[in-house]
């Protein structure tokens, strides 16, 4: 048992007490802050949303909204965290929860406190400057019995508006540790800041899980509701979270790197990391979840690996020891089993230049265009030679095998051959070859083995086009609005 501290709508509070695997939405509720709700506890909803402070965001402190189903305790130690009961100040309404009355866009009020909280980080956000991106901001909040044009109406009035309030006076405020320690026999959580206490920490627990965003990790405790006795986060090396360009344009991604930021940071920079973050959970996942969690989970439906294995992306293993590098198309052993060694973290990832006149896309296939899982994912990078001959492909797939992998025929099938829709069609017919699909309710083997060679065509006939397409600026279900700013 354990004392977590931390800013609560700007009260310091201190949980005494609590077990290191209670959740922050568990935490709020039980101690009566019930204005955030409970829905599915697996991150789906939207419905327990709330906002933290992220004082170490590239570009300075800001408001993120996350799912506190999947936040635990000890991860907001030295954090401000607001819910919707704070955001009302000297007896007036915030204009988010005025706009959301104004567009009528409330009736039950399950969803509400939730919505309010994804229109909080739109309000502060200096970044919506394209219409699909109020999208993604608002499609982690689902609402039964309002419909979304009145909460997205709610939302185009108040997004990027960023008032002089003591809010913005908030992201002013200095950061508090994120340290902690609790070393209580089976309630072992440390957040570590240097790396020397990561060693350190591990070399006295040497079977601790670790853990970044948490939002594959927490859903054993949510879900499944199995003990996390020992546990390591790695959230709070400033170090492993930064992204930066590489020399000759290539990139370097801290594991613990948020997908919201590597998303913003890619925009027309990485076209298909970006595409596919793009199409990857919500805002509040995104807000939360990391690369590395992404990769070191090694689910064969991960959406970031096929992306990283067309890129040719190279790994950096690190333990008290030193750092090894590794191939991502080694990096994957078998079902949700990765090269890491005991006592070693993945520490980052880089990808190296796309060469110009390269091509590289990524495509993923899911039943919903937002916040679903992956039927299949795919990407692939294609160079040619001189007389249009292939002379490099890579091809990475997800949700054909039991790990992502590259397709290793269909390449073999292309190299040296004339990029042309003859060569393709015919290494289409070597994919069976490389991949023996899953059969599930996400998609039949069937239906997995038709997306695989069809997302091939597809990017083939991309190849085709002149220019670089990037995505189409919204999904086409949703109204043209200009964002307000
Ligand atoms: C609602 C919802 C929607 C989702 N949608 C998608 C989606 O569209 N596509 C998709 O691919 N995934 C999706 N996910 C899965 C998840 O969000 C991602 O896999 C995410 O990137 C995991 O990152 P994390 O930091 O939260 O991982 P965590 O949960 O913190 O960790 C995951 C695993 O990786 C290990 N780990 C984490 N970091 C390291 C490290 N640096 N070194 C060693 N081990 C490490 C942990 O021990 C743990 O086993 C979704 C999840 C939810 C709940
Ligand atoms: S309760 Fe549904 S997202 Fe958290
Ligand atoms: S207002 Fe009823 S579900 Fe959202």
């Amino acid at each position: 048992m354990t004392t977590v501290r931390f800013l609560l709508n700007d009260r310091p509070i201190e949980a005494v007490g609590v077990s290191p695997t209670t959740t922050l939405l568990g935490y709020l509720r039980a101690s009566g802050w019930t204005g955030t709700k409970e829905g599915c506890a697996e991150g789906d909803c939207g419905a327990c949303t709330v906002a933290i402070v992220d004082a170490e965001a590239p570009g300075g402190p800001r408001f993120r909204a996350v799912n506190s189903c999947l936040v635990l305790l000890p991860m907001v130690q030295g954090q401000r965290v607001y819910t919707v009961e704070g955001l009302r100040r000297g007896g007036a309404y915030h204009p988010v929860q005025e706009a959301l009355v104004d567009a009528l866009g409330s009736q039950c009020g399950y969803c509400t406190p939730g919505v309010v909280m994804s229109m909080f980080e739109a309000c502060y956000r200096g970044d919506l400057d394209k219409p699909w991106k109020l999208d993604d901001q608002m499609c982690g909040n689902l609402c039964r019995c309002t419909g979304y044009r009145p909460i997205r109406s709610a939302t185009v009035t108040i997004a990027g508006r960023r008032p002089s309030d003591s809010f913005s006076g908030a992201l002013a405020e200095p950061a508090g540790d994120r340290g902690f320690r609790s070393e209580h026999p089976g309630a072992v959580f440390i957040t570590p800041t240097r790396e020397a206490e990561l060693w350190e920490a591990l070399a006295e627990h040497p079977a601790a899980k670790f853990i970044c965003g948490g939002t594959d990790l927490s859903l054993a405790v949510t879900k499944r509701f199995e003990e996390l006795p020992e546990v390591i986060s790695l959230e709070g090396l400033a170090d492993l979270r930064r992204i930066e360009r590489t020399d000759g344009g290539g990139w370097r991604f801290g594991a613990t790197a948020l997908l919201a930021d590597i998303e913003a940071a890619t925009e027309g920079e990485l076209v298909p990391l970006h595409r596919m973050l793009r199409y990857f959970a919500s805002r509040q996942i995104k807000n939360r979840a990391t690369i590395g969690g992404n990769l070191c989970n090694a689910s064969p439906i991960g959406d970031i690996a096929p992306v990283l294995l067309a890129l040719d992306a190279e790994l950096e293993l690190r333990s008290a020891g030193g750092s090894r590098f590794v191939g991502v198309d080694h990096f994957f052993l078998g079902y949700r089993k990765t090269a890491l060694s005991p006592g070693e973290i993945l520490a980052s990832i880089s990808i190296p230049p796309i060469p110009a006149g390269a091509r590289a896309s990524a495509y993923k296939v899911s039943k919903r265009r937002e916040l679903d899982i992956s039927a299949v994912a795919a990407a692939f990078f294609v160079e040619l030679g001189p007389a249009g001959e292939v002379t490099t492909i890579r091809a990475g797939y997800g949700g054909v095998a039991a790990t992502p992998a590259r397709a290793r025929h269909f390449e073999a099938a292309l190299e040296g051959k004339p990029w042309n829709r003859s060569s393709v069609e015919a290494a289409i017919l070597t994919l069976h070859d490389d991949f023996t699909p899953l059969d599930d309710h996400r998609g039949s083997a069937w239906y997995r083995r038709t997306v695989a060679a069809n997302l091939a065509r597809g990017f083939f006939l991309e190849t085709e086009e002149d220019d670089h397409p990037d995505l189409p600026d919204r999904p086409s279900g949703t109204v043209a609005v200009e964002v307000s700013r």
